[in-house]
């Protein structure tokens, strides 16, 4: 821990964590967050560089809304499996067959399929962002099928969804749900909203992960069930100390979020680690313009 804080210093490096990694990892970090916090911190820095320690969508958006600051991925071999299941010439196929529709992408997604939408979004801003396109206009809803359903739930828009989907969240399942309930009758069920949807109806709420810590932090309730990726129990009983916090389910855990150790942070810092994520030309300019749509209609 000393010797990452003495490299920071040296490089004059932001170090921003996602609240899936590990709680060593979080606890070196200059700001924790989700995806649409981090990207706002992203866009803000002004030390010498950004490590990120998350997967490659969060610092490749990170390099797109900061190009004047090189971003170093600790661990290149961190994806996300679901920005992976949509291919650029997919959707082409989907806004051919959608011609009017209006593309919405999560942001869980590679630069190429952001350079082909219109808008992003994170799990934060989903709803209010979709609620604040033209009436009218359809959307074509990629690649999460569970957020954009819970999108269209939400707002009664007209989504055409995608086939895509979380492994991590997919193993939250209703029984899960039920024995937390049974072994914790007093706790309210916080739950994300790429967990299906048989499954999020059991919920209290239904809540992106920034929006589980506010949530947490204004409740008068003292003890929850959290249903997301379980890095981020460390990070509420962090801002939390008098509340109690059980997973619902103990294999909820990203393997991609969790190679991110506090040597890969290290060897990214002294400079004999990570890789530069770097988003160049044609992608990177139409990307930044659903980025900034983003953070126009998202805020
Ligand atoms: P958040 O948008 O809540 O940060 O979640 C990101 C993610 O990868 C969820 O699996
Ligand atoms: Fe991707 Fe799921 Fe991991 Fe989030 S938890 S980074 S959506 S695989």
């Amino acid at each position: 821990m000393q010797e990452i804080a003495a490299l920071k210093k040296d490089r004059n490096a932001v170090v921003l964590a996602h609240t899936y990694q590990r709680g060593e990892v979080q606890d070196c970090a200059d700001f924790v967050g989700d995806s649409y916090g981090l990207s706002v911190a992203a866009r803000k820095v002004d030390a010498r560089a950004i490590v990120f320690c998350g997967v490659r969508f969060m610092a490749e958006t990170a390099a797109i809304l900061n190009p004047s600051r090189p971003v170093i991925l600790p661990e290149p071999q961190a994806g996300c499996p679901m920005a992976d299941m949509i291919t650029p010439g997919e959707l082409q196929g989907l806004k051919a067959r959608h011609p009017g529709h209006l593309v919405m992408c999560y942001v869980n997604s590679t630069a190429e399929i952001k350079a082909l939408s219109d808008v992003c979004c994170t799990s934060s801003n989903a709803e209010l962002i979709a609620s604040r396109l033209p009436e009218g206009r359809g959307i074509i809803f990629v690649p999460d099928q569970h957020l954009g359903s819970w999108v269209q739930e939400r707002t009664g828009r007209e989504v055409v969804l995608w086939n895509g989907l979380c492994p991590t969240h997919l193993r939250i399942t209703p029984e899960d749900v039920r024995a937390a309930r049974r072994a914790h009758p007093g706790a309210d069920v916080l739950m994300h909203p790429e967990v299906p949807r048989e499954c999020r109806a059991l919920a209290d709420a239904v809540l992106s992960t920034g929006g589980m810590c506010d949530h947490v932090a204004s409740s008068s309730k003292d003890e929850f069930v959290i249903a997301t990726e379980n890095g981020i129990l460390h990070t509420l009983r962090k801002q939390n100390p008098g509340k109690r916090f059980h997973a619902v389910a103990d294999d909820a855990l990203c393997p991609n979020m969790k190679r991110g150790t506090l040597r890969s942070l290290r060897d990214a810092l002294a400079g004999t680690g990570g890789e530069r994520i770097e988003v160049k030309g044609e992608v990177a300019g139409k990307a930044l313009r659903a980025l900034e749509a983003m953070l126009r209609l998202g805020a």
